[in-house]
């Protein structure tokens, strides 16, 4: 009997998650299968309902159904409740399980992959919208010396810090807020731009005294050098883009699914093209 998994999305074509998934499960010879399915925008919760009745185990949720997806969850682990947005839903009985496996698969990568630490280091995440506030909770509980959270709208950056203190399952480093301005003479061990500046080829106005020679400057978008990156690699960091993170949060997704871990590495190589 092949289990059944998907990726729901609006628009879902250049979903890399079949990709992924079907190396994942050809790598540990699971019998599954894994497609892309394009949900109505006004349809997330009766495409759920559907795959649930035709015995799906689990889907993979992107753009822009993250918040349906929490909200539909009859389960909803620590790791979806900063952001109330679910990447992943796990179907057991009657439960609809949601998590979200975005900052495990950001810190994954970071601390596997890219060998950098957390624990005691410098760290600035720049950005309070979905994406950001996926992952601050895994951030904050590797427990870094300083986490400071930088966004243009500084709302946004208290209303994030008010949810994760809420958090009371980890021991978290807090959430020191810091205005664009506020960054002049500040240096990071690591820093993080969850904005989506990328799309759109808008820069930060960040100053280049974040970054020193052993920065890691992590962009969680891929697929190009967007403008983040290259103000980081002129300043002399290190530079990363988010494609081990798009394996990771995949892998833990797979991980919660199958309860087994698959190698990363040649799939992240697989996909770089090398
Ligand atoms: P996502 O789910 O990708 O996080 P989002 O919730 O719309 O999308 O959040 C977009 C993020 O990018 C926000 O942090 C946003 O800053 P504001 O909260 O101040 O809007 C940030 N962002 C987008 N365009 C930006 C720009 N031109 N300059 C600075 N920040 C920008």
């Amino acid at each position: 009997m092949t289990d059944k998994y998907a990726v729901i999305g609006n628009p879902i074509a250049h979903s890399q998650s079949p990709m992924i998934h079907a190396a994942f499960a050809k790598q540990t010879h699971q019998a599954m299968c894994y497609e892309a399915i394009l949900a109505p925008l006004d349809g997330f919760a009766e495409t759920v309902n559907q795959l649930v009745a035709q015995g799906y185990k689990g889907v993979n949720v992107t753009v822009p159904f993250k918040i349906a997806a929490f909200k539909l969850a009859t389960q909803h682990q620590p790791s979806a409740l900063p952001a109330e947005a679910a990447n992943t839903l796990v179907f057991r009985g009657e439960q609809r399980i949601a998590e979200n496996t975005d900052g495990i698969g950001l810190v994954t990568d970071i601390q596997k992959n890219l060998a950098i630490t957390l624990q005691n280091k410098r760290v600035l995440l720049i950005g309070a919208g979905g994406a950001a506030q996926g992952v601050a909770l895994e951030i904050a509980s590797r427990m870094p010396a300083l986490f400071v959270v930088t966004n243009r709208s500084m709302e946004k950056v208290s209303a994030m810090q008010h949810r994760l203190a809420a958090v009371t399952t980890h021991r978290l480093t807090p959430i020191s807020l810091a205005s664009f301005g506020q960054l002049d003479g500040q240096v990071f061990d690591v820093v993080i731009n969850a904005t989506s500046t990328g799309l759109s080829d808008s820069v930060l106005p960040i100053p280049d005294g974040i970054f020193t020679p052993s920065t890691l400057a992590y962009d969680m978008m891929y697929g190009r050098e967007t403008p983040f990156m290259a103000q980081a690699r002129l300043a002399g960091a290190k530079v990363a883009d988010g494609l081990g993170m798009l394996v990771e949060q995949a892998a833990a997704a797979f991980y919660l699914w199958r309860d087994v871990k698959p190698d990363t590495a040649p799939v992240i190589q697989q996909m770089r093209g090398v």
